[in-house]
């Protein structure tokens, strides 16, 4: 077929011989995981495919608000990464589109989230939520070690917690559901402003407080436990709790944008996120999350989601617009700016 520019000169005419005219391949990308993993992943499509990829990292919520501000003219195709529950709530709001992926080899938890959003998000990876205390800062300051949630609020504490804020990090989003969940919602905020009165930081994201209770910063953070046994096994002295009234946990998700401008690369990431061979590398930068393909394989250093205590984590109610913004208002008006002890 001849195309014609408003010269009349043929395209044919100008183009290179065995040179393709095509733009190349490209996909932008928004990646909620840690960076090295967002790193290694974004190399290993690149090689795999040739597709250029443009990458940010961002945590789960500041991602959620980016693509709820730019729907009508998405500039992300690709959300890899991060908490399901605001996976499920873009694609509720269609903000996300089906990406058609064969989610045959996934776990029940991963074709979950898959089932609750008609097929616009699936899971990637599971964690479970735990605390994480410095052993040194701990014996220094003699404090005692927690083992529950409900220690969290003794006065001991005070100034001594770090936790990231639900707004803009899924994490602390999982660990606000996590608590109405155990002990209901009039409970559960009185426990998160008894706490909050220990709080020495909200940080932006879910794995900053465990970096700097390993660093020393702080003596004890709320966080993934797979976060913290990548610090633990690095050296830092970090240990790590489940809590003992149990816990909650994340499915992360991978979702394509609606509208999204390159929409065949997109499809090909969602392909290659779930693929055992991409998911089994995630030990290389010791990003220890339990994967959602059967067939990729498990470092031993993930914790054992099967020994933890985990509560029933409701996703679909989670996960919904809804619920998420009652409970972010409740938070900012009765934690956030809690007295401090
Ligand atoms: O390791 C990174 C991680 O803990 C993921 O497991 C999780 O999905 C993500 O961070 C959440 O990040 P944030 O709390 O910053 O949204």
């Amino acid at each position: 077929m001849k195309k014609y520019t408003a010269l009349g000169i043929t395209l044919f005419s100008l183009a290179v011989p065995g040179q393709s005219v095509m733009a190349a391949e490209k996909l932008n990308l928004v990646c909620s995981a840690e960076q090295p993993w967002c790193d290694l992943m974004v190399e290993g499509f690149e090689a795999q495919t040739g597709i250029d990829v443009a990458m940010v990292r961002k945590s789960t919520g500041e991602t959620l608000a980016q693509i709820r501000a730019e729907s009508k003219n998405p500039k992300i195709d690709v959300w890899w990464g991060g908490t399901g529950d605001p996976h499920l709530i873009a694609a509720a709001e269609g903000l996300t589109q089906p990406s058609g992926v064969d989610t045959s080899d996934l776990l029940g938890w991963a074709v979950n989230m898959s089932d609750i959003s008609e097929g616009k998000t699936v899971g990637i990876y599971a964690g479970a939520l735990g605390l994480a205390y410095n052993s040194e800062l701990i014996a220094e300051k003699n404090l005692e070690a927690p083992a529950c949630w409900k220690d969290l609020a003794d006065v001991q504490y005070a100034g001594e917690i770090q936790v990231a804020n639900p707004n803009s990090s899924g994490t602390a989003y999982t660990e606000l559901a996590t608590f109405v969940q155990l002990f209901g919602e009039e409970e559960a905020f009185t426990l998160l402003a008894d706490i909050g009165k220990n709080v020495n930081q909200y940080t932006k994201s879910g794995s900053a407080p465990s970096k700097a209770a390993a660093r020393g910063e702080t003596a004890i953070s709320i966080g993934f436990m797979h976060d913290m046994v990548k610090l633990a096994s690095s050296g830092f002295p970090l240990k790590i709790v489940a809590p003992c009234e149990g816990t909650g946990y994340e499915v992360g998700a991978v979702s394509i944008i609606d509208k999204a401008k390159n929409l065949d690369s997109a499809k090909q990431w969602v392909e290659y996120a779930l693929d055992p061979a991409t998911q089994s590398r995630s030990v290389e930068v010791k990003s220890y999350q339990v994967p959602s393909n059967s067939k990729s394989s498990v470092a031993p250093e993930s914790p054992d989601l099967a020994s933890i205590k985990l509560i029933d984590y409701d996703f679909a109610t989670y996960g919904s617009t809804d619920t998420r913004e009652r409970l972010l208002s409740r938070w900012d008006a009765e934690v956030k700016n809690a007295p401090k002890n």
